[in-house]
């Protein structure tokens, strides 16, 4: 849901949103799912529709995954180009087989990271409605670690296609406002269990050639990936944008521009960014002082928590009209993932 101000288009802010007559979001109990809400989310999805979820990550927009029809509905609601894939969400590893070819590696990488921020690519077996695959001959699975997701799909009885629970191009949702703000009456029902614990989405990676290949830098850091495998993981690069369509797409860009910048020394003003923008129109958020007197600032207390709230800190700084300067995190840990959404806001 957006507003006009002065010809351009904002975000509502969270309390706007609230005071919205919004029906369609219901509070779950995280860590004691409600079974009456669950069932009626499950019957929801089983009949085709759409229902909005949380996972460890961000919050996904729900459907059966294997109804073709079902699966469009998403494409719809969230205006995605329809080369770009859907993850397929399971309770369990057992559940791959039927759809995905799993050899000793996958299923090793399975039993060490599932449930958790893990997507893995595989061949697919026949069967999976192509608008999950867009048609490759490949698919992607992941086991989110949230008791809410896992009680839906487990109730629902079939794997469900979810993507973020956001417009196509835009920041994921971190809570069910988000969502509302988003989607609105798009979606059948939203589960409500509050902020997600990661903020960013899964990784993802290719495990159907010789060396693993990383698509998407996420919620399961590089480095324990690669010292589970024992090779390095073949970057991110022109073959992988192939193998992975959505990553050609503008993504995660709030309305207002976002700048970078690099924590060089630390509490004191920059001047290079002072002659390039005016910090009175721009909100900060990043983990050390900001480097100028901004409009807004938004200081999280370690990498972890950046990742945790910058999407909403970007929403927030979006529906105030404000510019974002985002700090660029260190390379490694959560900070490569959250490298490549700022980059990719920063770009689009
Ligand atoms: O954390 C997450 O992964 C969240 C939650 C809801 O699970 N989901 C999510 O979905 O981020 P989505 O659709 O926003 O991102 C899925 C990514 C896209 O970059 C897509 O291109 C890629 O996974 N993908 C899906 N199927 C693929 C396939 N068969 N081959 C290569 N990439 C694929
Ligand atoms: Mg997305």
């Amino acid at each position: 849901m957006t507003k006009q101000y002065m010809g351009r288009e904002f975000a509502l802010t969270q309390k706007e949103v609230k005071n919205l007559p919004q029906k369609n979001i219901v509070k779950i109990d995280k860590w004691n799912p409600d079974a009456g809400i669950i069932r009626e989310g499950a019957s929801i999805l089983r009949s085709g529709g759409l229902v909005a979820f949380p996972t460890e990550t961000i919050y996904g927009l729900g459907a059966n995954g294997l109804s073709s029809e079902a699966a469009r509905k998403i494409f719809l609601a969230k205006e995605r180009p329809v080369d770009n894939p859907l993850i397929l969400h399971l309770t369990d590893a057992k559940e791959t087989e039927a759809l995905a070819e799993v050899d000793e590696r996958a299923a090793k990488v399975m039993a060490a990271f599932w449930p958790g921020p893990l997507t893995l690519v595989l061949r697919a077996r026949p069967g999976i409605p192509a608008e999950v695959t867009a048609g490759l001959s490949t698919v992607a699975l992941r086991v989110p670690d949230h008791p809410v997701a896992l009680a839906l799909i487990e109730a629902a009885g079939c794997p469900i296609a979810a993507p973020s629970a956001n417009r196509s191009g835009r920041p994921s949702p971190t809570d069910a406002e988000a969502v509302a703000a988003e989607l609105g009456d798009k979606v059948d029902l939203i589960l409500d269990s509050g902020h997600v614990d990661i903020g960013l989405e899964s990784t993802v990676i290719d495990l159907t050639g010789h060396n693993a290949l990383l698509l998407r830098p996420g919620g399961s850091s590089i480095e324990r990936l690669e010292a589970f495998l024992g090779e390095p993981l073949g970057m991110f690069d022109e073959e992988s944008k192939k193998r992975s369509p959505g990553t050609r797409h503008k993504h995660y860009s709030p309305t207002v521009p976002v700048r970078v910048w690099e924590a060089r020394e630390t509490g004191k003003a920059d001047k290079n960014l002072h002659d390039s923008i005016n910090p009175a129109k721009f909100g900060f958020m990043g983990v050390n002082p900001p480097p100028a007197e901004f409009a807004r600032v938004i200081l999280f207390e370690s990498e972890d928590s950046y990742a945790r709230g910058i999407f909403a800190g970007f929403r927030q700084f979006e529906a105030e009209g404000l510019g974002i300067v985002a700090e660029w995190p260190k390379p490694y840990g959560i900070g490569l993932a959250l490298r490549d959404r700022i980059r990719r806001a920063s770009t689009s």
